[in-house]
């Protein structure tokens, strides 16, 4: 489709010229005007915009990508299919849509991102629409964080004002300084508008590594009672979650008011994954690659990655992380 469009331009410019050298200047002029708005048009036309055309939310897409393509988390599969379903389908939120995904390293939060900002916008994490900011990237000096107060105050306002159907990720959020997080704390609330602007419509995501402790210890009970994972319930972690994340004092992250004012409207668990959820992703990634899944390959590698605790083996320790690089090494 990009390259029929492209021909058309081609043609309109080739047209152009030709009528340049037949008729006389006021043509000429015309022509080329005529010529330039045509290609601003094209142009306009291929350029990424806050509408429909380019900001569509796919919950098939949603749904089977959740499915298919995360493993072991049923809980946060659940969760986000809902909040993200319940939150685009309303004409009128009241609030922005605030997600706090809380896990073990590589269990999949950044990756959960990615699957929803892909099925909203159509260019997905490219999209001029998302935003993400890493706390030690682009906050890296607690002691400048007036600075980079007013700075992402600013940016989220001007973002928004751009297209009210923005998306912020705020990973690392646990080594953010809590004046940092504070200083968002107004656009996450229930007002109308702040200044003029209404961020209703936008949407909030938390990344952390804050409560994921808690979140393995319920995981590791479970297996310790010969209990199946599917049978974790979020009642069974929400609160345990916003308490320790809360009550952790070495964690900037929730000491703020975004829990006791209820900010955050989901805390999304991911469990820490085993060996059979590895090989998953290990043969997700040879498909990703255009291989044939190898199931030899595929439990070469979850066998080579470190599992804990020491005596039960229970869990990967750097979740589906290294599996890209590891592939590469045996294939
Ligand atoms: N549950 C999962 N299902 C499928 N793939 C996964 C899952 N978890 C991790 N992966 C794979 O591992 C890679 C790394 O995961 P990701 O970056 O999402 O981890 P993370 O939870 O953000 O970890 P960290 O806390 O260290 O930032 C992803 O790109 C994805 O390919
Ligand atoms: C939504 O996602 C499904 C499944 O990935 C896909 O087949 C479909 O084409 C998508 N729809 C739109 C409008 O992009
Ligand atoms: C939007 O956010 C980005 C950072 O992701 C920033 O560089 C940019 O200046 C912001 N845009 C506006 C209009 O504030
Ligand atoms: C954090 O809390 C623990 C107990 O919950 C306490 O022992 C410790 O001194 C506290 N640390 C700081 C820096 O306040
Ligand atoms: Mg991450």
């Amino acid at each position: 489709m990009k390259t029929s469009h492209l021909y058309l331009f081609l043609h309109v410019l080739l047209a152009g010229g030709v009528s340049v050298r037949a008729f006389d200047p006021v043509t000429t002029t015309v022509a080329i005007g005529v010529g330039a708005t045509l290609g601003r048009m094209i142009l306009n036309y291929f350029r990424e915009s806050c509408d429909s055309k380019w900001i569509a939310f796919n919950l098939t897409g949603l749904e089977t990508d959740l499915e298919n393509k995360l493993f072991g988390q049923h809980i946060a599969s659940r969760i986000i299919l809902k909040a993200v379903s319940g939150f685009m389908g309303n004409e009128n939120p009241k609030k922005p849509l605030v997600l706090s995904l809380h896990g073990w390293t590589g269990t999949g939060k950044n990756f959960v991102s990615k699957l929803i900002a892909e099925n909203i916008y159509k260019e997905g994490m490219d999209s001029s629409f998302v935003h993400v900011f890493t706390s030690t990237l682009h906050f890296p000096h607690p002691s400048q964080y007036l600075t980079y107060k007013s700075q992402l105050q600013q940016w989220i306002k001007g973002n928004v004002s751009n297209c009210e159907r923005s998306m912020f990720i705020f990973d690392e959020m646990d080594k953010m300084h809590p004046g940092l997080i504070d200083s968002i704390k107004p656009y996450l609330d229930y007002y109308d508008k702040l200044d003029g602007v209404s961020y209703r419509k936008s949407i909030f995501i938390f990344l952390s590594n804050a409560g994921g402790d808690r979140i393995i210890q319920t995981a590791l009970d479970f297996w310790n009672a010969g209990r199946n994972r599917n049978e974790i319930e979020l009642k069974d972690l929400e609160t345990l979650i916003s308490l320790s994340v809360f009550n952790d004092n070495q964690s900037g992250f929730f000491h703020t008011s975004l829990i006791d004012k209820n900010l955050v409207d989901f805390f999304v668990p991911f469990l820490p994954l085993e060996y059979q959820h590895v090989v998953q992703c290990a043969l997700s990634e040879m498909k990703v690659r255009g291989h044939e899944p190898d199931f030899e390959v595929a439990h070469k590698v979850a066998k080579d990655l470190v599992y804990f605790p020491k005596s039960e083996r229970a869990f990967s320790v750097k979740g589906c992380k290294t599996i890209e690089s590891k592939l590469d090494y045996y294939t």
